[in-house]
């Protein structure tokens, strides 16, 4: 298969260098929680917890998929696991290479990947809904040794969603059976999707923020220029149309009708 162009992510960059979040994933927030930066982190470090508590007794060897800034690999690392990192994003590299003191990482898409060893346990945090479904169990099945683990914790869509919020993430119920076609057994399936949803609470508050700002900011011009400002709105139209749609993404209510995050755990048996 011909190799994609490197990914260059900058909506992760805008949560890694501006927010200052190691994480690139949802939290785990206690009911009385505030809507705070700070509670975000703790959130996404609860979040870390439930993934690492989930490894099973006598694995060794894990490969992180998708392993974003190095966050999760540094601490299996110094758990004193045998961690390597996977990702197709350029700017992941080099943090990954930093954050873990120079473990192995692989700069690829999983799809693309032709292991050299096999590996104990897959960890994919947030970054199985990138990897094309009929694509994520057979590579697995080639990463892993007879037995293995696949940890997968992401949102999934259910049969009923649409439009933008139907987009993102895989159907549950073809994710589902494309991990028993693929011989992986369902050994935990933990939903969490009402300990994450204010983090899209979070998220949204923090966008209506930033129009504030930005409308704060751009009030004196606006004023002066009454005419340009009319023919940056004409030119900007569909952009703002766009954002405006896409504010449904950031729905705590929509999502958890149309929408489940789900920490799986499979075990691979390799039956041929
Ligand atoms: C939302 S971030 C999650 C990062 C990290 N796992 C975490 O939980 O903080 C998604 C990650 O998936 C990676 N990714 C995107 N497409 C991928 C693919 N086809 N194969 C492997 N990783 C991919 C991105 O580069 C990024 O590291």
């Amino acid at each position: 298969m011909k190799q994609k162009k490197p990914k260059n992510d900058r909506a992760l960059r805008f949560y890694n260098q501006v927010l200052g979040l190691d994480h690139l994933h949802y939290g785990i927030w206690n009911e009385d929680d505030e809507l705070t930066i700070a509670n975000l982190k703790i959130a996404q470090q609860r979040y870390e917890d439930l993934i690492v508590d989930a490894i099973p007794d006598g694995v060794t060897t894990i490969l992180d998929v998708g392993c974003g800034t190095g966050e999760l690999s540094k601490r299996l690392a110094n758990a004193g696991y045998q961690v390597e990192g996977l990702s197709p994003d350029i700017n992941q590299k080099d943090l990954y290479s930093i954050k873990t003191n120079g473990r192995p990482f692989h700069f690829y898409r999983f799809e693309e990947f032709k292991p050299t060893l096999r590996y104990d346990c897959i960890i994919m945090s947030e970054s199985g809904q990138y990897i094309p479904i009929e694509m994520l169990f057979t590579t697995a099945a080639l990463v892993l040794n007879p037995g293995g683990f696949l940890i997968n914790i992401d949102y999934f869509v259910l049969d009923n969603a649409d439009g933008v919020l139907g987009k993102s993430g895989h159907n549950l119920n073809r994710y589902i059976s494309e991990a028993d076609n693929n011989n992986f057994t369902m050994i935990i399936d933990n939903d969490i999707t009402a300990k994450i949803v204010k983090t899209l609470d979070f998220s949204k508050q923090l966008v209506e923020r930033g129009f504030i700002a930005f409308d704060i900011a751009t009030e004196k011009f606006r004023y002066k220029h009454p005419i340009i400002t009319k023919i940056i709105n004409y030119l900007i139209r569909r952009k703002k149309q766009k954002i405006n749609d896409e504010m449904i993404l950031l729905n705590s209510k929509k999502f958890t009708e149309v929408k489940k995050y789900i920490l799986f755990m499979f075990q691979f048996q390799n039956k041929t």
